[in-house]
């Protein structure tokens, strides 16, 4: 009988570990994580140290470059990034060929895509010292496009970004800001999403992360490789779930507000196939550190807000039952970080549909350091083998006889 997880051929054994749960797939030297602990590192910071004292654009400079940003490191690397904010005029014409109702991520990873076409330096192989320049038009621009999707939306002007502001201010006042009136952003606001955004900004070999080496691996070219990362990011298991678990409390509540219903459904997963979102990680099975830092801000928020959203008493209805449910304890199902983080991206006024989007935003300096890495250390390119279970030799049958 053939075993059907091993195989040998002629270029040595193939295993099939589905999903990689347990499959190294590179070497790396930017974030560390240990599951059990629930331990998260930025090149050797703790992700706590860093939530609490660093600036995003710091984490990212860290990320990217390995080390933390001397002063006039940082404000070089701030200055590049604000004069290149401004997206291509042209870009904006592809941005209104979308329909009104297109889903901000389908629309970021187009003209993220389309980015290589605007600069084609950056699949010309023999022009290696222009990436600098892309990792800072991907840094400088992504929160430009993101906020365009939100503004078509609700019928308003697109807003050009304000370079006098830090970089989260900017995202918010492009966001936000109106022609009609003034708009101040609100320190509390910026504050909390420029914690949002570091806790965001990498976490190894994730799915979206790896599609990135993977796509990179071919030695295609960054923008195609972010590209491909923000698309395997919407999906409702990676980071789309921040999307799903709003609008599954959102269900519960219109549904009467039955907790205990929907816990059970979950606990029926094989047979309902309802998942409680925003529960459960691949790695992190005792708990997700980055939960931690993020309930407590979603908290500190939500007071000085004065926030008061009946989404909320339903959120911590599912957190007590799921933390003291059998079915979730013995499974080691805890919140993760994406079910707080709907509920402060909602609190900050951020539509669901963007929250997606908010998380690429937080994790592009992860998928830029990975992708420099991968190219620095030379690593081949990307090709897994598999196991073939389809027919044996078979003879082709003409058309009139099948
Ligand atoms: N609700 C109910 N049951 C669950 C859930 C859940 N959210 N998650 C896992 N389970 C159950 C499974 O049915 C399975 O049960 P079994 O032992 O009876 O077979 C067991 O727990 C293990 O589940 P797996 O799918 O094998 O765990 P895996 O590590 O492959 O999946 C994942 C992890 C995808 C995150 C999963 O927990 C899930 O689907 N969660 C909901 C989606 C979510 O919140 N995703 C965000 C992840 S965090 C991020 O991307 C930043």
């Amino acid at each position: 009988a053939i075993d059907i997880n091993s195989l040998r051929d002629s270029t040595g054994y193939i295993t099939i570990d589905s999903g990689y749960k347990n499959t190294g797939a590179t070497k790396s030297a930017i974030t560390f994580l240990d599951g059990e602990e629930g331990i998260l590192r930025y090149r050797g910071y703790s992700i706590e140290e860093l939530a609490e004292k660093a600036t995003f654009l710091e984490v990212a400079y860290l990320l990217i470059y390995g080390e933390l940003p001397t002063q006039s490191q940082y404000e070089n690397f701030e200055h590049e990034i604000r004069t290149h904010t401004l997206v291509n005029e042209d870009m904006r014409k592809i941005f209104e060929g979308f329909p009104v109702n297109a889903h901000p991520m389908g629309v970021l990873s187009s003209l993220v895509s389309a980015m290589s076409a605007f600069y084609p330096d950056s699949y010309d192989d023999k022009a290696p010292d222009s990436t600098e320049t892309h990792i800072i038009r991907l840094m400088a621009k992504l929160p430009t496009i993101a906020t365009w999707s939100f503004k078509k939306s609700q019928g308003h002007p697109v807003n050009y970004p304000k370079n006098d502001l830090d970089y989260c201010s900017n995202f918010l006042h492009m966001m936000f800001a109106l022609p009609v009136e003034e708009y101040k952003v609100d320190p509390v606001v910026s504050k909390a999403l420029n914690k949002l955004l570091i806790l965001h900004a990498d976490h190894e070999q994730n799915c979206s992360t790896s599609t990135v080496r993977l796509v990179g691996s071919s030695k295609a070219n960054i923008y195609s490789s972010i590209s491909a990362g923000i698309c395997a990011l919407w999906g409702p298991l990676h980071g789309g779930a921040n999307q799903e678990v709003i609008e599954m409390l959102e269900d519960i509540k219109a549904d009467g507000g039955d907790v205990a219903k929907y816990v059970d459904m979950a606990k029926n997963a094989k047979t309902s196939g309802f998942r409680l979102f925003g529960f459960g990680h691949r790695v992190y099975k005792n708990f997700d550190p980055r939960a931690k830092i993020i309930k407590k801000a979603a908290d500190d928020v939500l007071a000085k807000l004065g926030v008061n959203d009946p989404v909320l008493e339903i959120a911590k209805g599912l957190e007590e039952a799921a933390l003291h449910d059998e079915y979730f304890v013995s499974r080691r199902l805890y919140p993760n970080v994406d079910f707080y983080s709907g509920i402060i991206y909602r609190a900050l006024g951020i539509p669901t549909n963007m929250f997606t989007v908010m998380f690429a935003l937080g994790r592009l300096p992860g998928w830029i350091a990975q992708w420099k890495e991968m190219r620095e250390n030379k690593e081949p390119i990307g090709r897994p083998r598999q196991i073939y279970t389809g027919a044996t030799l078979r003879s082709f049958v003409p058309m009139s006889e099948r």
